[in-house]
């Protein structure tokens, strides 16, 4: 079935985006790691993290908070400690953060095996990129093709290593920090370009021996981590849809609260200055590390920019919506050094291209990115989701942005990261 978006009058209000997607998997992964109670304040209730919290389980923590319908404000987690991970089949439905984070913890188990499936997103999904060093630190690892789940993961004694990333991925740094936790000696990510920080900054709250340099982190072995209380931001990822809708749909005001401002995650916002736009960021204050705030956005007139190199990762599930803005922007816009966007939930340089070009737009695509003629707006049409998260929400912004508004099917893949997100935009669109 599909959804249609018409063209909008003004958005005007003030909401809270759900809770953040990265913060949660990772303060659900490292609560069941530590073996006191953790509170996590504010968990995200989306289909991804959901996953997370039935692999946790599954792995031996202890959950309150998660029984009903809905997810409590706080769940407190009683964790397994950082060797205690029983052998269980995991499926970590359409969650690529967690099909690459949990490895790093399971392989430096003292005993058991674990087999890591999903649906068929996760199955194209690749794995080699976490298997590659994790083997070289001395884990024992199989899977489909040498690159595909499902994954097999027999415990074994780690060692540390150096590694250095052959692409900025925060998913393979934070799997090797978690095996670094339980490997001997030390262990170093080296990363080609900086990219979000969310696990550093938590297991470092955590107690664990994290030391920083520009480009480098490397951890210590752990004898345990304490948590003791987590607070989730609202997702910078989520606010993105509200932001772009705000600066494109004429007369617009929108408000966004405690939204998560880690610079690692709001790469958008630069991209978006240098197009043009003028968007207030007032900061909130710190909890557990993250910094938060309130963003005020109204439309501005854009121009083109060009996207590359060390704006990517800072922004690299913004990247569609930055193609989207693009339409509206004055002049070209081209986004180069993305072919990681190519390997996320849907082939995303594809997908976007597919759907702008449905609705109007003039895109070229490279292997690494595209080319956006901007200046007329979009006419509107229909689009097709690939059952990609943020290529629904994608949609419906472009919808109200349009001139004769667009369908969008499968927009039931939403509720990956943000099940309330129509009832969120309808509530801005009086
Ligand atoms: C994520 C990291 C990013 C991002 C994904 C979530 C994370 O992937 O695209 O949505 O939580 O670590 P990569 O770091 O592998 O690019």
């Amino acid at each position: 079935m599909a959804t249609r978006f018409e063209p909008s009058g003004p958005l005007r209000g003030d909401l809270r985006p759900p809770a953040d997607k990265s913060v949660s998997h990772r303060a659900a992964l490292i609560a069941a790691m530590s073996e006191g109670e953790t509170t996590i304040e504010g968990y995200l209730d989306a289909a991804d993290t959901r996953s997370t919290l039935a692999a946790v389980e599954a792995l031996g923590a202890t959950i309150e908070g998660a029984g009903g319908d809905s997810l409590d404000p706080s769940l407190r987690v009683r964790g397994t400690g950082l060797r205690g991970a029983a052998p269980t089949s995991i499926d970590v439905g359409n969650a690529g953060t967690l099909l690459r984070l949990l490895p790093g913890w399971l392989a430096g188990q003292e005993t058991g095996a674990w087999t890591l499936d999903g649906d068929d997103s996760i199955r194209r999904r690749p794995v080699d990129r976490v298997v590659v060093p994790l083997r070289e630190m001395g884990a024992r690892l199989e899977c489909r093709d040498g690159r595909l789940p499902p994954l097999r993961i027999e415990a074994a004694p780690l060692r540390g290593i150096a590694y250095e990333l052959p692409v900025a991925s925060a998913q393979v740094k934070s799997c090797l920090l978690f095996a670094g936790l339980l490997a001997e000696g030390e262990t170093t990510v080296v990363e080609p370009l900086p990219s979000r920080d969310h696990s550093e900054r938590m297991l470092a709250a955590a107690g664990a021996e994290v030391e920083r340099g520009d480009r480098t982190v490397s951890i210590r072995p752990a004898a345990r981590l304490e948590p003791g209380e987590i607070a989730v931001p609202a997702d910078f990822s989520s606010a993105a849809f509200f932001v772009v809708a705000g600066l494109l749909v004429a007369g617009s005001e929108v408000v966004l609260s405690g939204v998560g401002l880690n610079p690692t995650r709001t790469g958008l916002l630069e991209i978006l200055a240098r197009m043009g736009a003028e968007i207030e960021v007032e900061p909130e204050g710190e909890r557990g590390g993250e910094p938060s705030g309130r963003l005020r956005v109204r439309p501005a007139p854009l121009r083109g920019t060009e996207v590359g190199g060390a704006d990517v990762p800072l922004a690299i599930d913004e990247l569609p919506l930055v193609a989207l803005a693009a339409c509206f922007a004055e002049g070209a816009t081209t986004i180069r050094d993305a072919a990681e966007l190519r390997r996320k939930e849907s082939d995303r340089i594809a997908t976007v291209a597919a759907a702008l070009t449905a609705l109007g737009a003039t895109v070229e695509t490279s292997e690494d990115g595209m080319r956006i003629e901007g200046g007329s707006g979009l006419r509107g049409g229909a689009i097709e989701s690939h059952g990609d998260h943020r290529i629904a929400m994608l949609g419906a912004v472009a919808g109200l942005a349009s001139r004769e508004g667009v369908e969008v099917a499968g927009m039931d893949a939403a509720a990956v990261s943000y099940p309330g997100f129509e009832a969120d935009l309808a509530s801005l669109a009086h």
